[in-house]
């Protein structure tokens, strides 16, 4: 089977993102501060030695109603201060039990909500506090979601001045009618200005986000978005689908009201923006995420060094255990995964009286580790060579295949329709087979739970 919509359409099917094995439906609120303590002190003795450290900002001036983020409108500058507050004593009760010493930081990611609506003062801090408890690398690469609402010439060299060095920007659709739409503000600068000054205050990555299913989206009009970043030539770029989740998040009902493109629709989006962007020299990084091929991302997939994380694709070589700080961060350290209280009150009241503040988490078996690895490796890269991850646990190939479940026969219908070659060493999956790696890598998850209500489809 070629065509890729046949292949999109047929394997629609319910099932796990794999942002993390288990996936994030598994953590569960027996995991506790002490728990977390545990894996920290863990993790300064096993592999990846690099820290990656995640800070979550959760507010935002007004509420894009697309949004399925964790975030919180802005009331105070009061409560911004307390919360900033918190994020510090939080730092200092988790850096005291990694071993700063030995161990650097490859990778800062700051993520929301809006971190670049909160005033310069608060992201000073937070960068000296962070400066002087760990030793950063030289070639770590510092990076923010920003708003474009909220960036100007000075706001853009006041970021790269406080160590930036690679931009998100929330651009969703170019379109001024469709941002109207969905209650999102509008870029501040217009954006050939807004990527000039950006490129020459130093950043050495950009990266624009957008989001396909909006109200008033057609094929047409997401191509002419797609047409126009190009022009603009990020280093990355991401498509997100919209999820559509009105149970969870209230606000998304207003779309509802102004209607959705259907199903039908979304997928033509994709496809045709995929082909846009993969035919004008970018490398596509999963299903949705493209990069210049002089990008890391891209130089990573090829080298099959690829890795992914709670905070998006990233390379082995730059990311590390991740260290999540914030209302709702992930903490994801080998051992174990560990989330904080993601409503904002309770994450201050907790972290102001117990110095840290865990809601869920999970702690990992040896097992469960192997899944990981063979997961993580299928969903980034494509290629999984089973003595190989063996060696990593000194077992062999053999006893991973009987671990993860391996039977021959779940990847018959992938091989039947050209998305997966089985190899001496394990499996190689095909161009287009990466366009369904959820379900290839369902093949390899014992745990999976196939009533799947709990599920999105696939894509
Ligand atoms: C934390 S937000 C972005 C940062 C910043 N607040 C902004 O709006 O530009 C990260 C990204 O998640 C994506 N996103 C948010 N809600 C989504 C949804 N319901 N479905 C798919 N993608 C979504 C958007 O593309 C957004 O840029
Ligand atoms: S998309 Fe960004 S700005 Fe809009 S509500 Fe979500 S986090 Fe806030």
């Amino acid at each position: 089977m070629e065509n890729k919509e046949q292949i999109l359409l047929k394997y629609n099917r319910p099932g796990p993102r794999y942002t993390s094995y288990p996936p994030a439906n598994f953590f569960h609120n027996k995991y506790n501060n002490t728990n977390l303590i545990a894996h920290v002190v863990e993790s300064n003795t096993i592999g990846p030695e690099n820290i990656s450290i995640y800070i979550h900002i959760p507010f935002c001036s007004q509420r894009c109603h697309f949004c399925g983020c964790n975030t919180t409108l802005f009331e105070s500058e009061k409560v911004v201060i307390r919360y900033i507050d918190c994020l510090i004593k939080e730092i200092h009760s988790v850096a005291t039990h990694i071993n700063t010493k030995d161990r650097q930081v490859t990778q800062i990611h700051w993520g929301g909500g809006t971190p670049n609506s909160i005033k310069h003062e608060h992201i000073i801090r937070v960068m000296n506090e962070i400066r002087s408890l760990f030793t950063i690398n030289k070639n770590a690469e510092i990076a923010i979601e920003c708003n474009p609402a909220y960036l100007d010439y000075n706001e853009i060299h006041f970021l790269r001045d406080s160590g930036f060095n690679r931009i998100s920007i929330g651009i969703q659709d170019f379109n001024p009618k469709i941002l109207d739409c969905v209650n999102r503000l509008h870029s501040k600068l217009p954006h050939n200005e807004l990527i000039k000054i950006v490129r020459e205050a130093g950043f050495t990555g950009v990266n624009y986000d957008f989001i396909y299913g909006l109200p008033g989206q057609t094929v047409e009009s997401f191509n002419n978005t797609m047409k126009q970043a190009i022009e603009l030539s990020p280093d990355r770029l991401v498509t997100f689908s919209y999820a559509h989740v009105p149970w969870v998040m209230d606000e998304q009902k207003n779309l509802e009201k102004l209607g959705l493109p259907t199903p039908e629709e979304k997928l033509s989006m994709f496809l045709s923006s995929m082909e846009i962007v993969a035919n004008s020299g970018y490398e596509q990084i999963g299903l949705d995420h493209y990069a210049k091929p002089t990008d890391d991302l891209s130089k990573a997939l090829r080298e099959k060094q690829l890795h992914r994380n709670f905070q998006g694709y990233c390379t082995k070589e730059t990311t590390g255990q991740v260290y999540g700080f914030g209302c709702s961060s992930i903490t994801q350290l080998w051992g174990g995964f560990s989330q904080n209280e993601k409503s904002l009150g309770k994450y201050m009241q907790r972290i102001e009286t117990e110095g840290l503040a865990v809601e869920r988490g999970y702690s990992l078996s040896f097992n469960e580790q192997i899944c990981k690895e063979v997961i993580d490796e299928t969903m980034c890269n494509g290629i999984v060579d089973f003595t190989e991850i063996g060696a990593r646990f000194s077992i062999s190939g053999e006893e991973v295949k009987s671990i993860i479940g391996y039977n021959d026969e779940k990847l018959l219908e992938f091989v039947t329709d050209g998305l997966l070659t089985i190899t001496p060493k394990g499996i190689d999956v095909s161009k287009t087979g990466m366009l369904i790696v959820r379900n290839i890598a369902m093949a390899f998850d014992p745990q999976l739970n196939t009533d799947g209500d709990k599920y999105s489809k696939t894509i």
